[in-house]
């Protein structure tokens, strides 16, 4: 299996959009009240993994892309002796893992669940982590709220600047550009490039991250979550816990509970 985050690990921490996206603050909240052991499903390079674990919380980061977690490991070990303690990092799929472990919650931050393409896929990830949480452990999926206007009126196959211009710690400057190349609303599938536009040490480079997300809509997501046997327990339009409905499109964050 190809690593797609490969070629942008590097930069990930450095994109203005993910380095002041306020869901941290939200996502460490959630992670002390439910006080017990927390699995951070696609926790890359542990954006939100590490301020969890220095609150106080013992964390799992399961993340299929080696060089997200080698980024992540890189972190940690800059982290007190404490905080590294309570970080265990795992290399595997989220469609199918066993940790021999069970989590008092388990969550995805900046929507990892929209990797996965298929119903199959989408169900037996849920599935397992279910499998994965303790009685009354709670599951919280971040996903984009797709707005029809999003859907209908952003340029197919046009390239667009996507956040301000960042500095490497090495000096380079970077600017990164979003091109839609294909959008297909039947399986609700776009294939997305990322293009990471580099200039220093005398050259330029375009460093393209290639990937295909799944949008999902909220009563799809409500009836996926019953398959797998979670109860919707709060349904959010922002990190600041705004209901679903206030803004729209908003995001679509839900917090759930394993039913049985
Ligand atoms: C947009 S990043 C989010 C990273 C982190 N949660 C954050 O908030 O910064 C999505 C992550 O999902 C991971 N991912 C994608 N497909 C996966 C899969 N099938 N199993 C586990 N992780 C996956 C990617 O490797 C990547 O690190």
């Amino acid at each position: 299996m190809t690593d797609e985050y490969e070629g942008a690990a590097e930069f990930y921490d450095h994109v203005v959009p993910y380095a002041t996206r306020g869901d941290v603050e939200f996502f460490v909240d959630e992670a002390l009240a439910a006080d017990g052991p927390v699995l951070e499903v696609g926790c890359g390079t542990g954006r939100v993994l590490i301020p969890t674990a220095r609150a106080g919380v013992t964390m799992t980061g399961l993340d299929v892309s080696a060089a997200m977690l080698a980024r992540c490991r890189e972190k940690i070990a800059a982290e007190p002796e404490k905080g590294q303690q309570r970080i265990d990092l795992v290399e595997a799929d989220m469609r199918s893992f066993e940790l021999g472990k069970k989590f008092a919650l388990a969550t995805f931050s900046i929507r990892p669940f929209q990797h996965l393409l298929t119903t199959e896929d989408q169900v037996a990830c849920l599935t397992t982590i279910h499998r994965h949480l303790v009685r009354d452990g709670r599951l919280i999926l971040d996903l984009f709220n797709p707005s029809l206007d999003y859907l209908v009126n952003r340029p197919i196959g046009v390239e667009q600047e996507e956040g301000p211009p960042f500095t490497m710690p090495d000096g380079r400057e970077v600017v990164r550009t979003f091109r839609i190349v294909a959008q297909d609303r039947f399986t609700q599938v776009n294939d997305i490039e990322l293009i990471y536009n580099v200039t220093g040490n005398g050259r330029s480079d375009r460093q393209v991250h290639a990937f295909r997300m799944r949008y999902l809509f909220r009563y799809e997501a409500e009836h996926l979550l019953a398959r797998a046997g979670f109860a919707v327990h709060r349904l959010y339009a922002g990190y600041d816990r705004s209901p679903y409905g206030s803004t729209y499109p908003g995001e679509l964050i839900f917090v759930a509970r394993k039913g049985s």
